[in-house]
C-alpha cells in the first residue's frame, strides 16, 4: 500500500489514518473459510474500529457485531447489521442503552452480574418484550497479556465470578422477561499462545457437563475474542493466526448437537489493515538521544503512551541507508507521548512520511481530541 499512499500524497493531510481494504477482504475471507462447515459464527468487536467503511466490509462478509454501548449499537444499526446478529456487552449497560438494545431486538445482552440481571428483565418486562441474555463468566483463567487487557482471572471487573454462577443461572431461569442463550466468555485480548484457549474450552466443557446434568442444553456459547496479531513483523504475518485459533475450538470444545459457538474478534479483524500516517516535523538532538517529533501523537493513536505498546515504525521517503537510534514522539504535552525508545530509522528529516504500523485496531477508535486537537482523518486503498 506505500507507493499508493506516496502517489496520493498531495492530497493526504497528516496525521491520517490508511487502510488496506485487499487486506481487510483477505483477512475476513480467511475467517470465513476457517469457520465454513462449522456451527461458528463470528461477530466483529466494534470497539476495534467503527470507521463506517470498515464496517461496510465487515458486514458484506457476512459477520455479526459485539456492541459495548449505546451508540455502538445505533451504529450497527446504521451500517445495516441485523439485530440476530448483534450482541451487546459490558460490565456497565445504562438503562437507556439497555432500552436501545431491546428496541433494536438484539439477539444477546451478555450480562455481567445479577443486579444487571434484575434490571434488564425489569426493563424488558415495563415494555412487554423478552431479553435474550447469555451470563458472562469469569472463568479464571490467566491469559498471560498486557494486565490492562487481561480479563478472565477472578481479580478482574469482568463476568460472574464461577462460585456465584449456578444461583444467578437459576435466577435467569425463573425471571419471566429474561430468555436465557447461553454462556459468555473473553479471557483477554492481543493472546499470542493457544494455550489460554485450550484452557478455555477445558473450562467450557465442564460447565456444558454441569449444566446437561441439570438438564440444561443452551443453545450458544460465546467464546470471546482475544487473538493477537504480530505487531513486530506486520509485513510478514499480515493475516492472524486464524487457523490455529479457531482449530483449537474444533479439536477441543464439546458442542452439543443444535449448538452454535460465537466468537468476538476484534484486533485480528483490523489491526493489520490500518497504518498511522504522520510527518516528521522536528529531528532534534539532546546530549543523549536523537529524537524524531512527529505530527501524531498519543491523541492519534493511544497504545504505546498507555500499554507501553510497540508498532513498528516506516521511514517512507527517507533514501538514506545509514540507520540512526531515534526516540520517535508526538508533540502532545505529555511525556508519556512517545511511539517507541530507540528505534533504527534511516537518516530522517523534516517533511519526510513515517508509517506507524499495525494501527488498525484500537487505533482510530480510541483516538481523542486532547490539547483541542482535531480527530485524524481516514483515507481507504483498494
Ligand atoms: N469481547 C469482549 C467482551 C471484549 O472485551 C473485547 C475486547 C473483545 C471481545 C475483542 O477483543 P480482541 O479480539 O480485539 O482482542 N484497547 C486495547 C484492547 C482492549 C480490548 C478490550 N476488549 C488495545 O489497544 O490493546
Amino acid at each position: 500500500m506505500y507507493h499508493k499512499i506516496l502517489d496520493k500524497v498531495g492530497q493526504l493531510n497528516t496525521p491520517c489514518y490508511c487502510y488496506d481494504l485487499r487486506l481487510l477482504r483477505s483477512t475476513l475471507n480467511a475467517i470465513n473459510h476457517e469457520i465454513e462447515g462449522f456451527p461458528f459464527v463470528v461477530h466483529y468487536a466494534v470497539k476495534a474500529n467503527a470507521n463506517p467503511v470498515i464496517l461496510k466490509e465487515i458486514k458484506q462478509a457476512g459477520l455479526g457485531v459485539d456492541l459495548v454501548s449505546g451508540n455502538e449499537i445505533k451504529t450497527a444499526v446504521a451500517a445495516g447489521f441485523g439485530p440476530e446478529l448483534m450482541a451487546f456487552a459490558g460490565v456497565g449497560k445504562s438503562d437507556w442503552e439497555i432500552e436501545a438494545g431491546l428496541e433494536s431486538g438484539i439477539y444477546c445482552f451478555n450480562v455481567e452480574s445479577e443486579q444487571e440481571l434484575e434490571v434488564i428483565n425489569d426493563i424488558a418486562a415495563q415494555r412487554g418484550m423478552t431479553a435474550g441474555v447469555a451470563l458472562r463468566v469469569n472463568p479464571d483463567i490467566d491469559a498471560h497479556t498486557h494486565r490492562y487487557i487481561t480479563t478472565g482471572t477472578a481479580a478482574n471487573k469482568f463476568g460472574i465470578d464461577l462460585p456465584m454462577l449456578d444461583r444467578v443461572l437459576d435466577r435467569a431461569m425463573e425471571m419471566s422477561n429474561i430468555h436465557l442463550r447461553g454462556l459468555h466468555f473473553h479471557i483477554g485480548s492481543q493472546i499470542m499462545s493457544i494455550q489460554p484457549f485450550e484452557l478455555l474450552c477445558n473450562r467450557i466443557n465442564s460447565l456444558l457437563q454441569h449444566y446437561e446434568d441439570k438438564g440444561i442444553i443452551f443453545e450458544m456459547i460465546d467464546a470471546g475474542g482475544g487473538l493477537g496479531v504480530d505487531y513486530e513483523h506486520p509485513e510478514e504475518n499480515k493475516i492472524a493466526g486464524f487457523h490455529e485459533f479457531f482449530d483449537v475450538f474444533k479439536r477441543c470444545l464439546n458442542v452439543r448437537a443444535g449448538q452454535k459457538v460465537h466468537f468476538e474478534l476484534g484486533r485480528s479483524i483490523v489491526a493489520q489493515c490500518g497504518v498511522l500516517l504522520s510527518r516528521v516535523l522536528f529531528v532534534k538532538e539532546s546530549s543523549v538521544k536523537h529524537f524524531v517529533i512527529l505530527d501524531a501523537g498519543m491523541t492519534d493513536l493511544l497504545r504505546p503512551a498507555l500499554y507501553g505498546s510497540h508498532h513498528k515504525i516506516v521511514n517512507l521517503t527517507s533514501r538514506e541507508s545509514e540507520l540512526v537510534t531515534y526516540d520517535v514522539v508526538g508533540p502532545i504535552c505529555e511525556s508519556s507521548d512517545v511511539f517507541a525508545h530507540d528505534e533504527q530509522l534511516p537518516v530522517t528529516q523534516r517533511g519526510d512520511l513515517v508509517a506507524i504500523l499495525s494501527a488498525g485496531a484500537y487505533g482510530e477508535s480510541m483516538a481523542s481530541t486532547y490539547n483541542m486537537r482535531s480527530l485524524p482523518q481516514s483515507v481507504f486503498f483498494e
